[in-house]
């Protein structure tokens, strides 16, 4: 393998020769030596890829040696050599983290194929863990006003449950986000994780598609398949807009929750599956069951636990998170210098009501560092974007905007203002109050009545 290093350690000196020899011809990068801790020292210093370990040395033995390699480097492969009559120890190694044992006398050849495997497997599982690592970066959550962290306080009580969880919140809001977060730090966090948008399915599809169907079960079945809840079977299925099921599904899907076990469209048996359900809906369940849309039996099944996501605009102190989140993100993205907005344009941005709540926010932004080529953005730069202010309604949830009083208003002006300028000046009060032209213990008792806090970041 080229550009692999291995480390050889065995006592005897004529094994290390020949192996090394051998492997080298192999094409691997070859570091051996016959003492456990220059083994160890090697391994501080340099970058190996793989180990093969003598299991018996006088002195400190392969088992030892073992263990501190393991507590070193926890992923790196070892193989072990075991000699004649010490193949029950070399079994116990791999209890220990050992990646595999070879019986001496063993071929370079059979080892080289060893490593070779040991290697590639480990590249695989650092691939792995990297992506893993990305998709976590992908669904990360921003914000701590108190209704987000009440919605981080609620996601981890409730993530260790299997109870059906139902997620309520005008559009936008982020619940397939805290959907997705409740899915990856529950137990069945590494188990597949199907969403299924209610609302994009025509609804005769919509059964097959969740119970999946027998061959010939309807015109367009050529082919058996398998349904949602079978594809999300150990880990979660998402139902998105559940409102939008019919009333005929609806006791078809109760039963599915109910009993966990379903029947294929056109099929005759039924199957156990074991799923989570989390579903959520923009739409003001109670209501629509007042206008029998809705089963009420289907949302007490559904509603066992419930998070109710607040829009945006009651939570504005976390919006400079926001767009620092979603800025900095874009720019990364497109491999672009950073940029800012200006005081004056957070200002504008935190006095928008936001009807279209989070992902509005996150398109204006993508949109203005697309557009833009100003390093600081300005309050022109974005009204163009920022469709008639004031009453505004929010697509689906039928709600507006309540009037507020004046006083109501200064208020909100002015806890704005001071949030804009905190997060301007990253969070230095002496500036701020110098700016503000008031004192800090103005500052701070100003802050407190609007139960502002922040840190300030490096
Ligand atoms: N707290 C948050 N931090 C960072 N990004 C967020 C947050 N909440 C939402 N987003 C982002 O905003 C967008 C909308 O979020 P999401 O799709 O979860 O909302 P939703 O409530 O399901 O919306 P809809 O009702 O329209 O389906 C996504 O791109 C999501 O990543
Ligand atoms: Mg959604």
């Amino acid at each position: 393998m080229k550009g692999k290093t291995i480390l050889l350690v065995d006592d005897e000196k004529k094994v290390l020769f020949l192996l090394s020899d051998a492997l080298e011809e192999q094409g691997f990068t070859v570091r051996s030596t016959t003492h456990a801790s220059e083994a160890l020292k090697i391994l501080q210093e340099d970058t190996i890829d793989a180990v093969v370990l003598d299991l018996v040395m006088p002195g400190i033995d392969g088992v030892d040696t073992l263990q501190a390699i393991k507590e070193m480097i926890p992923n790196l492969p070892v193989i072990m050599l075991s000699g004649h009559g010490t193949i029950e120890k070399a079994v116990k190694t791999l209890k220990l983290g050992a990646h595999d044992f070879l019986e001496k006398p063993v071929s370079s050849d059979k080892i080289g194929i060893t490593l070779r495997n040991a290697i590639t497997q480990s590249m695989l599982e650092k691939e792995k863990s990297h992506l893993l690592e990305t998709v976590r970066e992908e669904y990360r959550m921003i914000g701590s006003s108190d209704a987000m962290k009440e919605i981080y306080r609620l996601i981890e009580k409730i993530a260790a449950t299997d109870s059906p969880v139902l997620i309520t919140g005008e559009n936008g809001t982020g619940k397939e986000l805290i959907a997705r977060a409740l899915h990856f730090k529950s137990q069945r966090g590494a188990k597949p994780f199907v969403p299924l948008n209610c609302a994009a399915i025509p609804e005769n599809l919509l059964e097959s598609e969740l119970f999946g169907h027998e061959k010939g079960a309807f015109t367009d079945a050529v082919s058996e398949k398998a349904g949602l809840f079978e594809e999300a079977h150990t880990g979660t299925l998402f139902l998105d807009e559940i409102s939008e099921t019919s009333l005929r599904l609806q006791p078809k899907l109760l039963r599915a929750l109910e009993t966990m076990e379903i029947q294929r469209v056109g099929g005759t048996s039924r199957k156990k599956v074991d799923v989570r359900i989390i579903s959520a809906t923009n739409k003001d369940l109670n209501q629509a069951i007042r206008e029998k849309t809705f089963r009420e039996d289907l949302f007490y099944r559904i509603a066992v636990l419930t998070i109710d996501v607040p829009p945006l605009r009651e939570r504005k102190e976390d919006i400079p998170e926001l767009v620092e989140h979603f800025t900095t993100t874009f720019c990364r993205e497109r491999k672009m210098p950073a940029i800012t907005f200006h005081p004056r344009t957070m200002e504008l941005v935190m006095q928008y009501p936001w009807p279209g709540n989070i992902r509005q926010l996150k398109n204006l932004v993508e949109k203005v560092v697309v557009l833009s080529d100003e390093k600081e953005i300005l309050p022109e730069t974005i009204q163009p974007h920022l469709p008639a202010n004031g009453l505004v309604l929010n697509r689906n949830s039928h709600q507006q905007i309540p009037e507020e009083t004046l006083e109501e208003a200064r208020k909100r002006v002015e806890k704005e203002k001071l949030l804009a300028k905190l997060h301007a000046m990253n969070w230095d009060y002496k500036t701020v109050a110098k700016e503000l032209n008031i004192s800090r213990a103005t500052l701070f008792n100003k802050m407190k009545a609007y139960g502002i806090s922040g840190k300030r970041k490096r």
